[in-house]
């Protein structure tokens, strides 16, 4: 072949290289997530099918790990490596975090054309917006004082179902009677800090969990409502199976489903692994609010961070931040993932009574100013706090620390991560 054939078909290539590489890069999302479950994996794919109807191709980066964690150090390796993903799911605190290194994407004429302002409640705004500007687009809004319940089980053990710790553990006698695993957990620090916070609100109400959690105030960390927390953990592990170390959350909710353990504590997504093996809500499972802790809601928001990654890839990031907070999408996202609405304006109509219960109670709690933020999933507490309270409430259930050894812990560990 002479040279100059050569060099033309070289220069086609890159023509077509170059022209596909300009295609991919306005029509693809790379989003980096850590919904690997069953229940999870459904609900995202509303979203990816929901983008690839409208051209937007979808480059999947899961990372397995409940609560982000995992996920949190493999973004942490992308952005030093000055590749960021197009879309992050991030919750809280770590929001804020990422928006002051000023690597967000800025989403305000997105949210002012779609009236964002309006239908994002106050409290998720909070941590949506940046210095005034839109920086991520909130997908849901799960709570994590809940109660899952083997419907079997309960019946069995008389049906009525508990309404504070005393009866609860009189429940989980008798599931131990029945001869299963009474409460199915994962022994992870953030399962650990997700049953705690549910125990600190149940055991002091919400002005409590304001002062101890929210506040990280040294007196009420350290104080008797608190060693009746960490009592009540003692307690609550007993009933625990002898395998829970490191056991996913969605291994305990199939334990549950199963008919082998008899409840979970835990947040909504839960619901979404008992739709997603067919069972329904008040004939084979019953949700309740953690007993004692009606009344409040312990918020969790999933949230789609776009980082800042110029001009070409923009296009397709407003695409999803769109799809993401169209009422339609919200409504068949959020009955399949267990989670509400992260807009306020969206009917009850399609949600099983678990969903209508908890849009309920997050309509009250925001009213009566008992809604607030979760501790395990970001939040309560920047990073390094909510690391290091988990750390001593993973120890003392573990039995590495005494409850006399962590109510002294505790504000010592705070204060050091100040
Ligand atoms: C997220 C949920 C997720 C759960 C377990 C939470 O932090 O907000 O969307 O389902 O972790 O992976």
């Amino acid at each position: 072949m002479k040279i100059s054939k050569i060099a033309k078909l070289a220069a086609g290539a890159a023509l077509i290289a170059m022209t596909a590489g300009a295609v991919k890069a306005q029509e693809q999302v790379e989003v980096l997530h850590w919904w690997t479950s069953g229940g999870e994996a459904a609900a995202l794919n509303v979203l990816k099918e929901n983008l690839q109807k409208q051209g937007v191709t979808w480059k999947d980066m899961p990372v397995a790990g409940g609560a982000g964690s995992a996920a949190m150090t493999a973004l942490r390796a992308r952005v030093t490596a000055g590749d960021p993903p197009t879309a992050v799911q991030l919750l809280g605190f770590d929001l804020k975090d990422w928006a002051e290194m000023g690597v967000a994407a800025n989403l305000n004429e997105l949210a002012e054309k779609e009236g964002w302002d309006k239908v994002i409640p106050a409290a998720l705004q909070d941590f949506s917006k940046y210095d005034g500007n839109w920086i991520a687009a909130p997908v849901n809004i799960h709570s994590t004082n809940w109660l899952w319940i083997n419907k079997a089980a309960l019946d069995k053990a008389g049906g009525k179902v508990p309404t504070n710790i005393e009866e609860l553990i009189a429940m989980l006698d008798a599931f131990k009677e029945q001869g299963l695993t009474a409460l199915a957990h994962g022994g992870v620090p953030w399962q650990d800090g997700t049953l705690w916070e549910a125990v600190v609100l149940s055991t002091g109400g919400p002005e409590f969990y304001k002062k101890a959690v929210l506040e990280a105030d040294p007196a009420a960390l350290s104080g008797e409502e608190m060693k009746k927390v960490f009592d009540t953990m003692s307690k609550l592990r007993t009933y625990f199976d002898q395998n829970f170390s490191g056991r996913e959350w969605n291994l305990s909710t199939a334990m549950v489903i199963e008919g082998k353990a008899g409840a979970q504590q835990m947040g909504d997504w839960s619901k979404g692994e008992w739709l997603r093996a067919d069972k329904k809500p008040g004939t084979d499972f019953v949700c309740i609010r953690f007993p004692g802790t009606q009344g409040s809601v312990l918020f969790n928001a999933d949230q789609f961070m776009m980082f800042d990654v110029g001009g070409d890839a923009e296009k397709a990031q407003m695409k999803m931040a769109s799809a993401v907070e169209d009422p339609a999408f919200q409504i068949a996202f959020n009955t399949v993932k267990g989670s509400v609405p992260a807009r306020t304006d969206i009917s009850d109509e399609k949600f099983d009574d678990c969903g209508k219960k908890g849009m309920k109670d997050l309509a009250e709690a925001s009213s009566n100013g008992t809604l607030m933020g979760s501790l395990a999933h970001g939040y309560a507490q920047p990073a390094a706090i909510k690391e290091a309270m988990l750390d001593v409430i993973t120890q003392h259930l573990n039995g590495q620390l005494t409850t006399e050894a962590a109510l002294k812990r505790l504000p010592e560990a705070v204060a050091a991560a100040k």
